[in-house]
């Protein structure tokens, strides 16, 4: 039986807007809220999943329902929340009533146990184990890496020169991921991670839609066999990496993280990991620490292309900042401007567009109570351009992140970084290089966008470009 009742907001932001009404639908002991009804769903899976953008369906349910919808696929509860509150709810206060959701944990056919896939006990020791190598002190050791890596990078361009800017960034940021953290070169591996990990991006929202894909995973269907392909080539570059750190520097911790995750010992058994769950954390950081960054800058240059004002102001402070020579650790807290474009963007186009977890015990969230194994969907891409929180929020305006401007709104209303335990580990090892690489480069370059091209988000693993962004290098 199904009752329709209305509830109080239960902490709505005050001075944000006006706050609402719940409507509740008390259903078999629990109280859900307003949403798709099931018949709709599959028409809308056809009319919003067959060009692959499920933003597309967030979009519309935030839009027709507002902060949290609510629908079945089959017999699976589906709700998405579109509140900062909610949304914290489930990442802060919740940790225990929640896992990844399954598309997320079907990574496991890429990266198998590793930070982003693992759960419970077995995260939590291996989070111990990496985060020293994420601590601030440490990455403070990687800002000359960057920004010599950017350096090398910006000399290697030259004027009037056209470029894929995507493909760029994707390059100096994985070798800034293999040098910082492998403390290897990937210099002459770099194209072929980079394809591989084009290959398996392409084919992602294919692998998560096939029902029991890892059943299967050794099918001889055309796209398995070409994941497993591109899987097995990764695989081989991991594992090189693994054998020459080991044969350089053996069993000594040098500070690398690679060091650290060999030296690591289990506190009860003594055991160290094997080569499986080393390969499982480097894919897992690799794939987490490049792919993110790169798109993150991609979108920035893109941006400050479109917006020549902004673009103006950054040039102007990377230049009074530096005064010629390159940027260093130092300059970080100086080159503030540079640090609200990165985030300006990162609210515009953020890497990480949607997360998602799948409750194992009952969960309530203001007037609502939800069964277990109910899915919540939430998406930064989505709550980022709410204009309840952004004002005209398709305008690129970094003071939008002042400290004022950053105080005044929930703390989830941004979070390209998500929250709680499962925050990202490299968040602050991000805003460095990011802030970094922008500063070396601008203080050679300008870069223009060349004309006509079609611009267009594909939401994969991460938010990427849908085709590719041609820039032209300006003196
Ligand atoms: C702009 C850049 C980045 C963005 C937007 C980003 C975003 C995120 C988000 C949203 C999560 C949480 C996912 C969830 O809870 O479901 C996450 C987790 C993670 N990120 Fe990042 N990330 C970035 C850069 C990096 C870098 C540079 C590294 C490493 C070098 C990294 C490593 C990780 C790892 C290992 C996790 C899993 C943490 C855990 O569950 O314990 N990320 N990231």
């Amino acid at each position: 039986m199904a009752a329709a009742n209305t509830s109080p907001s239960p902490g709505d932001q005050p001075g944000q807007q006006p706050a609402p009404q719940w409507t509740v639908i008390e259903r078999d002991g629990y109280r859900f809220p307003p949403g798709l009804s099931l018949n709709l769903l599959f028409y809308l899976r056809r009319r919003f999943f067959k060009p692959s953008n499920p933003i597309l369906l967030f979009e519309h349910l935030a839009g027709t329902y507002g902060r949290i919808a609510h629908y079945k696929l089959g017999w699976q509860h589906i709700v998405f929340l579109n509140h900062p509150d909610f949304i914290r709810e489930i990442l802060v206060n919740h940790p225990q009533e929640v896992i990844k959701e399954r598309t997320q944990r079907r990574m496991k056919i890429l990266l198998g146990e590793g930070l982003i896939t693992s759960e419970g006990d077995f995260h939590m020791r291996q989070r111990r184990i990496a985060a020293p190598a994420f601590h601030r002190q440490r990455i403070a050791a990687y800002a000359d890496v960057m920004t010599q890596r950017a350096a090398l990078r910006r000399a290697s361009w030259h004027a009037g020169q056209t470029m894929d800017i995507g493909a760029e960034m994707m390059q100096l940021a994985l070798e800034i991921v293999a040098r910082t953290l492998f403390n290897t070169e990937v210099t002459s591996d770099v194209l072929q991670i980079n394809h591989e990990v084009n290959v398996i991006m392409d084919l992602y929202n294919y692998l998560i839609s096939l029902p029991l894909a890892e059943a299967y995973l050794y099918a001889p269907l055309p796209g398995l066999t070409r994941f497993r392909r591109a899987r097995s080539r990764l695989n081989g570059v991991v594992h090189r990496i693994i054998a020459d750190h080991r044969a350089r520097v053996g069993a000594a911790d040098n500070g690398d993280l690679l060091s650290m995750l060999m030296a690591s010992r289990d506190e009860e058994g003594g055991g160290v990991m094997t080569d499986e769950q080393l390969r499982d954390e480097i894919i897992t950081i690799f794939l987490a620490g490049y792919e993110t960054v790169a798109n993150a800058l991609t979108w920035t240059w893109l941006l400050l292309a479109q917006n020549p004002e902004v673009a103006q102001r950054f040039h102007d402070e990377v230049a009074r900042v530096l005064n010629g020579r390159l940027p260093t650790l130092e300059d970080l807290p100086q080159l503030r401007y540079t640090e609200m474009v990165f985030a300006e963007s990162m609210r515009l186009y953020p890497p990480a567009w949607a997360m998602g977890r799948q409750s194992t015990a009952p969960v309530a969230l203001g007037p609502y109570r939800f069964p277990p194994r109910t899915y919540f969907f939430f998406s930064q891409y989505v709550t980022q351009r709410d204009p309840a929180y952004f004002p005209d929020p398709l305008r690129f305006d970094p003071e939008r992140f002042t400290p004022e401007a950053k105080a005044a709104r929930p703390r989830f209303a941004y979070f390209p970084f998500g929250g709680g335990a499962r925050q990202c580990i490299g968040e602050s090892f991000a805003w460095m290089e990011g802030v970094l690489i922008l500063a070396t480069i601008a203080q050679q370059w300008r870069l223009s966008l060349l004309p006509d091209q079609q611009i267009d988000v594909q939401p994969k693993i991460t938010l990427r470009p849908k085709y590719p962004i041609h820039m032209r290098v300006e003196g």
